[in-house]
């Protein structure tokens, strides 16, 4: 009896760990749409800009490159600009959102 509540909350616990990253992965596509792909587009980047393209890149690269530019160790009007005002979450959803896209 104990054993089986116990991996009754083993499961459980499996199943919450997927709904969440689902929604970190759903919440940083709806920022990625909004504000991301204006400039860098979603799976390729635009046409016509110097903007580099974010799909499939790696998770750690993009989380700590938007940290720099949050604390502006990365210098880029835009960039400081638009990652001045996401939280360590909003990155981590991003970051999460673009590197798991295949370019
Ligand atoms: C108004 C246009 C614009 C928007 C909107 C924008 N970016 Fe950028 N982004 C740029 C430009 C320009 C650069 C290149 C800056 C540089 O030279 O460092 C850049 C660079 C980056 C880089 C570094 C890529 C690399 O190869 O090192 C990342 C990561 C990034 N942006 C993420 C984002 C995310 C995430 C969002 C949405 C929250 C976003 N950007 C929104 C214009 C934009």
């Amino acid at each position: 009896m104990r054993l089986l509540t116990l991996s009754g909350a083993l499961m459980l616990n499996l199943l919450l760990a997927q709904n969440i990253s689902a929604a970190v992965i759903y919440a940083g596509q709806e920022r990625a749409a909004a504000v991301c792909s204006q400039c860098h587009g979603i799976k390729t980047p635009s046409a016509d800009a110097p903007f580099p393209p974010l799909a499939g890149r790696d998770f750690a690269y993009l989380k700590s490159a938007l940290e720099q530019y949050r604390d502006k160790t990365r210098k880029s009007d835009i960039m400081n600009a638009i990652a001045g005002s996401l939280t360590d979450n909003d990155i981590s959803n991003v970051a999460a959102y673009y590197s798991g896209l295949k370019p």
